[in-house]
């Protein structure tokens, strides 16, 4: 599973720590791939001393050495974290074309939403290459509670009938500073676990 969005800063890497341990906690075997020469993932790991493994492959050969690195006997899900499309095109696309599963990151707002049509013209080019569809939803992030931004943007988004998740995960202190932090889960995190759950649920897996 890839988590992507064009520009930096969407909450790709929170998000990829947060349902890295969500699927873990369910009791599937999970394996973290960090795909950003940036190495967030790959810190926070060694921060916050996860269970976790965190392997670094910041490589735009990813599709092609991913498969000899994790072995579906040992891992159940691969979850990747990829750097800002717009500033690593190759390794962005070599994650795409490595996953089953599509995660885009995007906060309810016009400027991340303006940019969108990017990811899906990346995804479109991914497609022929892969060899099939890859499952692709996007989770809101950073959503402010009692405001109705993310359904706004999610109406706009069926219309053009992409999928978004039900679960949003909302802005909030404790997913702000969860980088090199342990990822706990208190029993306000029904939205990442959700998330999870449903992403999952989505791909049959
Ligand atoms: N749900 C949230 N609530 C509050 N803050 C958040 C949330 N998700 C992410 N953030 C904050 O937004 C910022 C960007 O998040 P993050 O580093 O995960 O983005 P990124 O897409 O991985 O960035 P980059 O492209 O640089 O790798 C961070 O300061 C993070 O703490
Ligand atoms: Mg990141």
């Amino acid at each position: 599973m890839t988590v992507t969005n064009l520009k930096g800063g969407s909450g790709k890497s929170t998000t990829t720590g947060l349902l890295a341990h969500a699927w873990a906690e369910a009791g599937r075997r999970v394996i973290a791939v960090d795909a950003d020469p940036q190495g967030t993932l790959t810190r926070w790991a060694q921060d916050a001393d996860w269970y976790i493994p965190v392997f670094g492959l910041a490589t735009n050969k990813l599709h092609t050495e991913l498969s000899g690195i994790v072995s579906p006997d040992r891992y159940d899900v691969a979850v990747v974290d990829t750097p800002p499309l717009e500033l690593q095109r190759g390794i962005v696309y070599s994650a795409m074309r490595a996953a089953t599963d599509v995660v885009v990151t995007l906060a309810p707002t016009s400027s991340e939403w303006d940019v969108l049509p990017k990811v899906w013209d990346a995804l479109d080019e991914v497609e022929p290459l892969r060899s099939g569809q890859a499952l692709v939803s996007v989770l809101w992030n950073r959503v402010r509670t009692n405001t109705t931004s993310a359904a706004v943007y999610r109406e706009m988004l069926d219309e053009s009938r992409r999928y978004s998740c039900r679960a949003v995960i909302p802005l909030a202190e404790r997913y702000a500073q969860v980088i090199g932090a342990a990822v706990t889960f208190r029993a306000e995190d029904t939205a990442v676990v959700d998330a999870a759950a449903e992403i999952a649920g989505r791909g049959g897996w």
